[in-house]
């Protein structure tokens, strides 16, 4: 992953063509990673600070080892909610970058958010068109009949879990690596990704796929990308603005920008 020094802070200049790229787009989308929510209080997973760069990435069959032996499985993962991975997810509140996610779509000017983060942030911020492509870390789901239910809506005594509906097996609503993204969510963001005519790309390293693919489809397909990051990632060469900078200071700014402009245009 290309990795600079961080640089310097996105210039006015680079924000205004954000924003005027944003306000001319008929079908603006977003593409969110772990970047998002570190103003939060929550470790990204690669670069500095990241979680799989302290510990090394998880196995690539984690959803194979799971359906292996769904009961250990369990017992290891309710054996982790007050890890270095689970503690801060329980704790963080969203910040002004989801907030600003949140105000562009109440604008009308972002029609739909596809998040890598299992964080629940986009979803306390407000965001109604949000599709969770790695699951919710608040929610457990059914691998037969794909149903999801909170946590509390699931007797945990006896483990693996079934389903209250068809007694399917359980599992939590996050993706592991090797584990198919289940259709409906991936359907939505498949759909609103075919209708875009611009992405902003904020705090992914656009390194895990299918969510990366779907701004690449947009730009091969004659779309805008915007991106918001700290540092360079594998996508900031397609991208038409990049914008460098915390997404909770560079996003906000970019929503006053687009407002101002919108007006500008309006009056
Ligand atoms: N603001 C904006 N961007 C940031 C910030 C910040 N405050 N802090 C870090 N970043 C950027 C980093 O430069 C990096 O490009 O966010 C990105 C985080 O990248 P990753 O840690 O790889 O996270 P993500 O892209 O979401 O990973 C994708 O990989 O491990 C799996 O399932 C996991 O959903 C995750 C997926």
């Amino acid at each position: 992953m290309p990795r600079e020094k961080e640089t310097t802070v996105a210039t006015d200049q680079e924000v205004e063509r954000a924003a005027e790229l944003l306000v001319e787009a008929e079908y603006a989308i977003a593409l969110t990673g772990a970047g998002m929510s570190v103003e939060s209080g929550i470790p990204p997973f690669r670069g500095p600070g990241g979680l799989w760069t302290k510990y090394g990435e998880p196995p690539m069959n984690g959803f194979q080892i799971f359906l292996a032996d769904p009961k250990k499985a369990w017992e290891e993962r309710l054996s982790r909610q007050d890890d270095e991975l689970f503690a801060p997810l329980r704790t963080a509140k969203p910040n002004p970058g989801h907030f600003a996610l949140s105000e562009l779509e109440a604008m009308g000017l972002l029609h739909f958010v596809i998040t890598q983060n299992v964080d629940d942030l986009h979803r306390q911020a407000g965001q109604v068109a949000l599709g969770e492509i790695h699951g919710n870390f608040k929610l457990i789901r059914c691998l037969e009949c794909g149903e999801r239910f909170k946590w509390d809506e699931v007797i945990l005594e006896e483990l693996p879990p079934h389903c209250p509906r068809c007694r399917g097996l359980l599992k939590s609503d996050t993706v592991s690596f090797g584990e198919p993204i289940p259709t409906d969510v991936l359907d939505q963001c498949a759909a609103h990704a075919s209708r875009a005519d611009l992405v902003i790309v904020a705090g992914t390293s656009a390194t895990v796929y299918p969510a990366a693919g779907f701004a690449i489809e947009v730009k091969e397909h004659g779309g805008k990308l915007i991106e918001v990051n700290l540092y360079e990632s594998e996508i900031t060469q397609l991208c038409d603005v990049s914008l460098r900078g915390g997404a909770a200071v560079v996003l906000p700014r970019l929503v006053k920008a687009a407002a101002k402009r919108r007006h500008t245009t309006l009056s």
